[in-house]
Parts: C-alpha cells; structure tokens; sequence
C-alpha cells in the first residue's frame, strides 16, 4: 500500500534487571510482539489494533510482567494495569488494579470506546467489563508457578507504539506493576501522560519505578522534549536523565514520533526493546 507516511513500531518488554539466561527469550518475545504489530499496519490497519496486537502478544506470554505472569501483590494477587492512547483524537482508555482478566489491554480499549470515562479501577472496572460482556477468568488462572515460587522482585511493563499507514499513532501499555506492591497501589502505566501518552508529535511508553515516572509525568514530558529537540532518541536519553536527576528513580521508555523515527532510553539495568521501520528490518536491543 503505497502511502505518505512512514510507518514504524517499538515494543518493549520491561525494564529492569533480567537473567542474562532470560534475555533471548525476551527478545524473541518482543520481535514476535513486533511483528505481529507490523503484519497489521502492514496490511492497512490501524495503529491502536496493532499497538493492542502487540500488547497481547506480550501479556499472554508469561516471561513478561503483565497479564499471564504478572508479579504478584503483598496478598500473593495478581492486580493489574493498562491503557491505550490514540494521538489523533487524544482518546483515551485505562483500567487499574484489576484481578481475573486476561488481557487488561482490551478491556482498556473497551473502556476508550465505550467513551463514558477514561479510567476505571478495580471492582468499577470489573463491573464495567461484566456490563459490556467482556470475559474474565479465574484470578489464579494469571499466576504461574515460577511466579509463585520465586515471589521475588520482577519489574518491567509491557508497552507498544506504533504509527500506521495514515500517519496515526496509538500506544499500549500493560503491566502487573511492582513485586510485593500494597493491594490498590497503581504506578504510572495506566496514568495518561506518566507511563502512556500519545499526540500529534509522538507516541511514549514507559516502564519502571512508577512512583518516580509519575513525578515527572514522563510520557508527556518525554513529547514535549521532542517538541523542542526534533529527535525521539535525544528526547528519550534527556527524559531518562530528567528522571534520574529529579527522582533517582530508574526506567525506560519507548518512543515513536510523526516521521517513524523511534527512540529508546533508559538507566535500568535491562530493557528488551524491539523495532521495525519503513525497510521491514526487525531490530533488537536490551
Ligand atoms: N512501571 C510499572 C509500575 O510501576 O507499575
């Protein structure tokens, strides 16, 4: 399909410290999130389905820290965050600590096209999924056993921006949040603005310590970077050492502006990152 815009996505699969072990499976997980994301922009489709396609890849794959595989709470739950975010329109959907579905990024599309609100959390967003029809499963269904076992400190979010053939662009973020958080604690992931947020510029997702990315509402502050600088890469290293500077906090995010130019930073120890431009060449990093 012949077109004026240059496509592009970036997914990302969590920052934080991973296994050297681990690490080509992410990568793998990642590329496959990619490129299921691409096949769809490929064929005319919009962005926020392949963002959300992306997305969904990564919360079924239980190496990632969200949907299938999230960490688990102080009670030893599974509670959950997700949003999406179109940069057209500036629509906008999140839910946020929420127990027994599968795909939190669909419901978080759901709640965007139902339109009423933006965000729902918890029993609320629980309550709206059952009103809209949407499936939910039984919460222990999303614990694996090495989740249970290690009950040990796991970053990392899942996160997708993606710019399509009619020069949209649309991000998804999901994540089970922070090891051994209080039950009801949200981080930054379904905050339009601090772990999502998508304009006429770009498109941002963040991952990491969502107690510090939220202070400096670092998606936003990320697009206005790139307002200023014109470069998604320098926008996303100067967003990282604004973090840093401000917070001590660590993370990572991804970055996709108007002309299919990506970016990504972080000072995390890990962050698997993977990126298709026009060429169709997947590219990996960590
Ligand atoms: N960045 C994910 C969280 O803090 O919940």
């Amino acid at each position: 399909m012949k077109s004026k815009f240059t496509p592009a996505i970036i997914v990302h699969g969590g920052g934080g410290r991973i296994r050297a072990e681990e690490l080509p499976q992410r990568l793998d997980g990642c590329k496959d999130a990619a490129l299921a994301g691409w096949g769809i922009i490929q064929q005319g489709g919009s962005a926020l389905d392949a963002a959300e396609a992306a997305v969904i890849m990564l919360e079924d794959n239980p190496l990632f820290n969200a949907g299938t595989g999230s960490t688990l709470n102080s009670l030893g739950q599974v509670e959950m965050d997700a949003a999406v975010m179109e940069g057209e329109t500036l629509r906008a959907g999140a839910v946020a600590a929420v127990q027994g579905i599968k795909n939190p990024i669909k419901l978080a599309r759901r709640v965007m096209e139902d339109g009423r609100h933006l965000f729902y959390a918890a029993e609320g967003a629980l309550l709206f999924a059952r009103a809209i029809g949407f499936a939910q499963c039984d919460p222990e269904a999303l614990i694996v056993e090495t989740e249970r076992a290690r009950w040990q400190e796991k970053h990392g979010t899942v996160g997708c921006v993606a710019l399509d053939l009619e020069g949209k662009i649309a991000v998804a973020t999901s994540t089970g949040g922070i090891f051994n958080k209080l039950p009801g604690r949200v981080g930054d992931s379904p905050l339009i603005g601090c772990g999502t947020y998508a304009n006429d510029c770009g498109g941002v997702s963040c991952t990491g310590q969502g107690e510090a990315i939220i202070r400096i509402v670092m998606a936003k502050t990320a697009l206005d970077l790139l307002k200023e600088r014109a470069e998604p890469q320098a926008a996303a290293h100067q967003a990282i050492a604004l973090l840093a500077q401000k917070t001590g906090g660590a993370a990572g995010l991804i970055i996709i502006d108007r002309q299919g130019k990506v970016g990504h930073a972080r000072n995390t120890e890990r962050m698997p990152v993977s990126f298709i431009l026009s060429d169709g060449q997947v590219h990996l990093d960590s």
